[in-house]
């Protein structure tokens, strides 16, 4: 059975991602700053490590400590007028924070990994129906780091033989929960050939 890491699981969608594959059946531990994330979200059953997805050390110990197979990572910097203040912040927190993370996830041999990219990588596009196919082309950084982000995984998923799926929030669906189970996890079981995943019919969307 695979246990979960859920980065950013203290905060508005991560909590939901937790609650929902615990109630899946998933075995699911949350890593998160609380930088912006509310353990009280969180029911008490499921274990929460307070750390830094740039704290290496941080991130070694809670794999290794709760036996972390798959991580579904949702932890980053998301308003976009303060990644235009603090572009070197948002890098460092989002992109720098995923390169950390996946370091620790291949040293561990984590199986699964599916990474939250955003819709912001699409930028302003001229279209009506923004599809898989829209160009990416983020017009501040916060949607840069999303897109360089997905390059990452990419890249590292291109070495190696995990299930690593790219996942962003709707409108469009780039990611997607199916409502009472893991699609998450399913999605990561799966894997994408590294592509974005779409979730189908039944997938639910959350949006700020
Ligand atoms: N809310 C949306 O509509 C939306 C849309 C597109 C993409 N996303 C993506 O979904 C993910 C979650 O978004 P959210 O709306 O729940 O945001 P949020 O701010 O509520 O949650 C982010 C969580 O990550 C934690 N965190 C931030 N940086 C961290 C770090 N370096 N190490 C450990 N934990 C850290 C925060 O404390 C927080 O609990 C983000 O990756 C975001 O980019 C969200």
């Amino acid at each position: 059975m695979t246990t979960w890491l859920i980065t950013g699981g203290a905060g508005y969608i991560g909590a939901h991602v937790a609650r929902a594959m615990a109630e899946a059946g998933e075995r699911v531990v949350v890593f998160d700053d609380l930088s912006t994330g509310i353990p009280e979200r969180l029911p008490r059953e499921i274990p929460l490590v307070e750390g830094s997805t740039l704290d290496r050390a941080a991130l070694d110990a809670a794999i290794t400590e709760h036996g972390v197979t798959g991580i579904v990572h949702l932890a980053a910097k998301k308003q976009v007028p303060e990644s235009v203040a603090q572009p070197l912040f948002y890098y460092r927190e989002n992109l720098q924070g995923l390169e950390v993370l996946l370091g620790a996830s291949a040293a561990a041999g984590v199986q699964h990994f599916v990474f939250s990219s955003s819709a912001a990588v699409y930028g302003m596009p001229d279209v009506d129906l923004v599809t898989e196919d829209t160009p990416c082309v983020p017009i501040n950084p916060y949607g840069e780091t999303k897109l360089a982000g997905e390059w990452l995984v990419r890249a590292v998923r291109r070495r190696r033989d995990d299930h690593l799926c790219v996942g962003g929030l709707a409108p469009p669906p780039r990611w997607s929960l199916t409502a009472g189970r893991s699609s998450a996890g399913a999605a990561a079981r799966r894997g994408t050939g590294g592509r974005p995943w779409a979730g189908g019919a039944g997938a639910q969307s959350f949006n700020a």
